[in-house]
């Protein structure tokens, strides 16, 4: 794994020391586990702290604040059981995991990027994305998954694969809203965001962005699109790398079996039945949500019965219909 916060051997085993302890470690127990005299041990913890991993001195010894932090072995885990990653970039802090997934994938990388925290997290249609420690804020790098004119049901994988790694995980129900949200109890709890790199008729990458709320507090919360954290489902904090590995290994057999992912979508959506309001760059549709076509539109009929084929859009699902 390449790591940009990257950690030594003996930083990297105190880290596991005070992620798996329930109490403070002491300088003189930590020295005793690595074989080094107290004064390494202050030495490293204050690398760490450099390094700004969230450790605290107590009087009792050395705490790690967050202990949902991924460790290196965790991720290498990761990586030896996914076929489609060949690295993970880790970051504690960074401006947002797709800048950093396109430099990558300019180089012809298969990597996955995770941040603890985004600086510039951004949302679909130019939108901010709030990233605070403690969601699970990553980007997977796909070179030439499929044919360019096949890329739309990339959002609608990822979406699903997000969903079913949700209840798999937690046993909590997650449907999918069109285009790239996932809810639970009709709020949103993730989102993807695709962003891709064609020539001519041929796709290069495509970086998919996923970004769930796990144990963060979630902020802004609007009337129109309600949002929560699966913590807040649970009422308790809870691990996100038994998530991330359900997230790839859903991801995975879906990507092989590309004829599943809309039928699977559909049975799962939040959308189609319902009466929704799309809000497009050129205007705004209102009708009954009835399916999702060949080509990745969602066909909307209106009132006067028309239908219409929409890409992308703000979708608002409507609850007192009078039309
Ligand atoms: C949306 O619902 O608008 C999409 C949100 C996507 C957020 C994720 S978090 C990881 C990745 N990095 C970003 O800056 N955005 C995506």
């Amino acid at each position: 794994m390449k790591n940009l916060t990257s950690l030594t051997p003996s930083e990297e085993k105190i880290l596991k020391l005070l992620k798996t302890s329930q109490e403070a470690l002491s300088g003189e127990k930590l020295a005793q586990a690595l074989g080094l005299s107290r004064v390494a041990i202050w030495k490293k913890i204050k690398k760490l702290k450099e390094k700004k991993y969230p450790l605290l001195t107590t009087k009792k010894g050395y705490i790690l604040q967050n202990k949902d932090l991924f460790l290196k072995e965790e991720l290498d885990e990761v990586i030896t059981s996914s076929s489609l990653v060949d690295e993970i970039v880790y970051f504690l802090e960074t401006s947002s995991t797709m800048d950093i997934a396109k430099d990558l994938a300019d180089r012809g990388k298969r990597a996955l990027i995770i941040a603890e925290k985004q600086l510039q997290g951004r949302g679909r249609l130019g939108r901010s994305w709030e990233s605070a420690e403690g969601g699970l804020w990553f980007t997977l790098i796909l070179m030439e998954a499929l044919p360019l004119k096949r890329v739309f049901l990339l959002t609608y994988l990822s979406a699903l694969a997000t969903a079913l790694a949700i209840k798999d995980t937690f046993n909590l129900l997650a449907t999918v809203k069109w285009p790239n949200d996932v809810l639970i109890e009709g709020k949103k709890v993730a989102g993807i965001l695709l962003e891709i790199k064609a020539e001519v008729d041929q796709l290069l990458y495509a970086l998919i962005g996923i970004g769930i709320n796990v144990n963060n507090a979630v902020l802004n919360k609007e009337f129109l699109h309600p949002a929560t954290s699966i913590s807040e489902e649970l009422q308790k904090k809870v691990s996100r790398l038994p998530l991330l590995k359900n997230f790839l290994i859903h991801f995975e057999r879906l990507l092989q079996e590309p004829e599943q992912i809309l039928p699977l979508w559909k049975e799962r959506s939040e959308t189609l039945g319902k009466w929704v309001k799309i809000v497009t760059q050129k205007d705004t549709i209102v009708g009954k949500a009835v399916d999702i076509d060949e080509e990745g539109a969602l066909m909307v009929i209106t009132e006067s019965g028309e239908v219409k084929r929409v890409f992308s859009g703000d979708c608002f699902h409507l609850r007192n219909v009078s039309l």
